[in-house]
């Protein structure tokens, strides 16, 4: 039985946008098409039953509108993480308080712990957690400590060595039903455990980071044989137009907190 999400938190990208960290080397983004992609994203979650909360632009930090970094939420808590990127770091001063009106019990990641919430995958149950140039193994011990305390089980995958991931979630993404997708880019011999690897072509791996919400799959456009493969398995993908995310290192899964 996979998760039912019910809600989603996300952040308009605001005039400071192009300023946000980036290694894409894919040129400068257009900030009116950015929040045309942002706002066509808005309406896919609405279509997948969500309530959204769409906060203003968040101006002092650029990379604002990946949300998804600042918190790991699942059905019992919310964990507010501690981000890697020092320019990105007060970027929860502001969701934490969002986050107060919609969970009861809110933890925090804390120093010298680094955790980015990109690289957090839920499995049902159980979470993969990546260890990254953002999440370090003092916020991934204690992210780990913190789902064990709500009744989870999780393990660690480490990617530092992997640098065309910037996050776990970079490279993969849980699709329910057991299914994980799986880009190339993952170390050699990762170990999934029991879940069902779906691998994504070489030089579709941007499309390895898609978004399983109820009976939907957001996927980035422009991927027609990952999306073929998708619904090939039974899934129903929507493709979302992501070029103005992608030049800056974002994905689909960056730009919300579903919950
Ligand atoms: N630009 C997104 C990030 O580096 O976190």
């Amino acid at each position: 039985m996979s998760t039912r999400f019910t809600r989603a938190i996300l952040r308009t990208p605001g005039e400071s946008y192009a300023m946000g960290i980036t290694s894409a080397g894919l040129g400068a983004p257009n900030l009116a098409l950015a929040r045309l992609q942002h706002a066509a994203y808005a309406e896919a979650l609405i279509g997948c039953g969500l309530h959204i909360t769409v906060l203003p632009p968040d101006e002092a930090h650029p990379d604002g509108c990946f949300v998804e970094d600042t918190a790991i939420l699942n059905a019992k808590a919310a964990i507010v993480t501690r981000p890697g990127a020092v320019s990105r770091r007060d970027e929860t001063h502001v969701l934490a308080p969002v986050l107060k009106g919609f969970f009861d019990e809110l933890r925090t990641i804390a120093a010298p712990g680094t955790v980015d919430g990109g690289d957090i995958c839920q499995c049902e149950e159980h979470f993969l957690i990546g260890i990254s140039a953002r999440t370090n193994p003092e916020g991934a011990e204690q992210l780990s400590q913190f789902l064990q305390d709500l009744g989870y089980t999780s393990s660690f995958i480490d990617i530092r060595a992997c640098k065309t991931l910037l996050h776990l979630k970079t490279g993969i993404s849980y699709l329910g039903k057991g299914r994980l997708v799986v880009s190339g880019d993952l170390p050699k011999g990762t170990d999934l455990g029991a879940l069902i690897p779906v691998h994504v072509a070489p030089n579709d791996a941007y499309a390895a980071n898609c978004v399983a919400i109820n009976d939907r799959v957001l996927v980035a456009a422009g991927y027609p044989r990952f999306t073929a493969q998708l619904t090939s398995l039974g899934y129903d993908p929507l493709p979302l137009a992501m070029t103005e995310f992608q030049k800056m290192d974002g994905g689909l899964s960056c730009l919300s907190l579903r919950f």
